[in-house]
This record gives C-alpha cells, sequence and structure tokens, in this order.
C-alpha cells in the first residue's frame, strides 16, 4: 500500500493521453491527486480518462487543445485551477520527437519538435507560475530526455527542443527558489511503450530492419541492456513533485538504466 502523498493536491498532466503522460497520472492519482489531463489528441485523451476515472471517482478532468499555442495552454490551466480550486503540480509530458538523422528534416518538422516540446512547456509553465507564486508552493516537473545528455543517434533536433526544455528548469528554479516552487526535470532514457512496439511490429519489412538497428545502437548505450518502463519514470516524478522534496529545484534526474553517470 503506498502512502497517500498526494491528497489533496490538483496536478495537471500534459500529454496525459501518451504511454508515459498516463502512467505518470495513473501513478499521481494513485496517491490521491486530482488531475486534470491536457492533450492534444481528443480521442485517445478521453479514452485514458475513461481507463483512470474507473476506480477514482470525479477526481478526472480533461481539457483537450494545442499546447502550443498560448490561448490553449492558458485554457487548460485556468480551467484545472478553476473546477479544482486550486494547483499544485505541473507536469509537462506533452512533447514527442521527430527522430530522423539531421540532414533528413525538414524546416516543418524542426518547428514541430520544437512546438510539441519547448513551447508546450513554456506555455503552460508561463500560465502555471502566477497561480503557485499567488500560494507560495508548486512543484514543476518537466519530462525531458537523457539523450541531451549522451547524444543519442538521430536526436539532434530533438535534442536543441528538449536542451530547451532542461535548460528552462534550471533558470526558473533559481527564480523561484524562494517562493515555495520547484522546478525540475525528469530525463526517461528509452521507455518501452507498448504503443511503441506496435509501431515496429506494423512498420514495413525495409524499416523495421532499420528500427532493429537502430534500437540495437540504443540499447548500446545502455549499461542495464534494457529500455526502461513507465512505472519507473512515473516513479522519479512522484518523486519530485511530492511536498517532501522541497530542497530538490533545479535538478535534472536521469531515469536512464546508467546511459549517462553524472
Ligand atoms: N518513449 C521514450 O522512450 C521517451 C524517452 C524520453 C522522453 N520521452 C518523452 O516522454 C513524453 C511522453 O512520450 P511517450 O513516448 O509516452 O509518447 P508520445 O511521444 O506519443 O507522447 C507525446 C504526447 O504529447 C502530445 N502532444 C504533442 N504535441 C502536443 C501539443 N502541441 N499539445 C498538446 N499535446 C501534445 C501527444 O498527443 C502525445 O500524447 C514526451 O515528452 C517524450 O518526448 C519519451
Amino acid at each position: 500500500m503506498r502512502a497517500e502523498r498526494f491528497t489533496g493536491r490538483v496536478a495537471v498532466v500534459t500529454g496525459g493521453a501518451s504511454p508515459i503522460g498516463f502512467g505518470i497520472a495513473a501513478r499521481l492519482a494513485d496517491e490521491g491527486a486530482t488531475l486534470v489531463l491536457g492533450d492534444v489528441d481528443t480521442d485517445r485523451l478521453r479514452t485514458a480518462a475513461v481507463e483512470l476515472a474507473s476506480d477514482r471517482q470525479g477526481r478526472i478532468r480533461t481539457v483537450s487543445g494545442d499546447l502550443s499555442e498560448r490561448a490553449d495552454a492558458e485554457r487548460l490551466i485556468a480551467t484545472a485551477a478553476e473546477t479544482a480550486g486550486r494547483l499544485d503540480i505541473l507536469v509537462n509530458c506533452a512533447g514527442g520527437g521527430v527522430i530522423l538523422p539531421t540532414p533528413e528534416h525538414t524546416e516543418d518538422t524542426v518547428r514541430a519538435t520544437i512546438d510539441r516540446n519547448l513551447w508546450t512547456t513554456l506555455h503552460c509553465t508561463l500560465a502555471v507560475l502566477p497561480i503557485m507564486s499567488g500560494a507560495g508552493y508548486g512543484r514543476i516537473v518537466n519530462i525531458g530526455a537523457e539523450s541531451v545528455r549522451n547524444g543519442l543517434y538521430r536526436h539532434a533536433v530533438y535534442n536543441a527542443a528538449k536542451g530547451g526544455v532542461h535548460a528552462f528548469a534550471t533558470g526558473l528554479a533559481r527564480e523561484y527558489a524562494e517562493r515555495g516552487i520547484t522546478v525540475n526535470t525528469v530525463a526517461p532514457a528509452w521507455i518501452s511503450t507498448p504503443e511503441a512496439d506496435a509501431r515496429i511490429v506494423a512498420a514495413p519489412e525495409a524499416e523495421r530492419r532499420d528500427m532493429a538497428e537502430f534500437f540495437a545502437q540504443i540499447r548500446s548505450t545502455i549499461p542495464m541492456g534494457r529500455p526502461g518502463t513507465v512505472a519507473e519514470v512515473a516513479a522519479a516524478v512522484a518523486f519530485v513533485a511530492a511536498e517532501e522534496a522541497s530542497y530538490v529545484t533545479g535538478q535534472t534526474i536521469s531515469v536512464n538504466g546508467g546511459s549517462s553517470m553524472l
């Protein structure tokens, strides 16, 4: 039986329709949090909320929208604060890579990568700061990426976006250090999700061979020799999102199987 570290707390999880976002939401809800999930994928968001709500009466709400747009991000944060009456935790999990060798990127794929990962984080964070400042309490947790540190194959453009997410957290942590608000980044390495596995199985033969080679490269960067799990990421997020992590700010917590060791 887990301690209920989040009873009475309200958390927004962006990217709530994604496997990792869903896992984080479930972990926070299991420990008592009221949740507001945001995502651009309305159908998957609804499915996630139904699944989460089945035994957590009235504690899951959703707001769909493109969080790289300021108005949509502000609507998510305002809805959460108004309907739940407070907002204690923001997990910036919306993102996802367009993972390609750099010369294969176009201006559109670069912009999409930065929109999904960096602008969603910037807009949601800027919208939540006045609320957390007013309350004198807040936990902001960004989902970054280990590839920023280990320079993973095909990840340069993704790293440009996630690197901005990591850097934003450090600067903000300093600015808000005396206001009861902590800002940290949880940086997963390769996380196995059923959705990603299914995409590989469904891919054409040549693509599957390419992916197999790519994943072998990734595996070679991880001393534990295996992908991480969503639950392992969610556990790290729950730690920095909790009140007891009050002296941890500006940190990047790697969930990486030893892929980098600093
Ligand atoms: N899976 C991994 O190995 C891994 C590793 C490191 C970091 N991450 C990060 O973890 C997070 C979750 O990834 P995942 O693998 O579970 O699935 P994913 O990459 O599909 O998740 C991204 C989610 O963000 C949402 N999203 C994207 N752009 C958005 C926008 N503009 N507005 C609102 N929502 C938007 C998507 O709809 C999706 O639900 C992402 O930030 C991803 O970059 C994943």
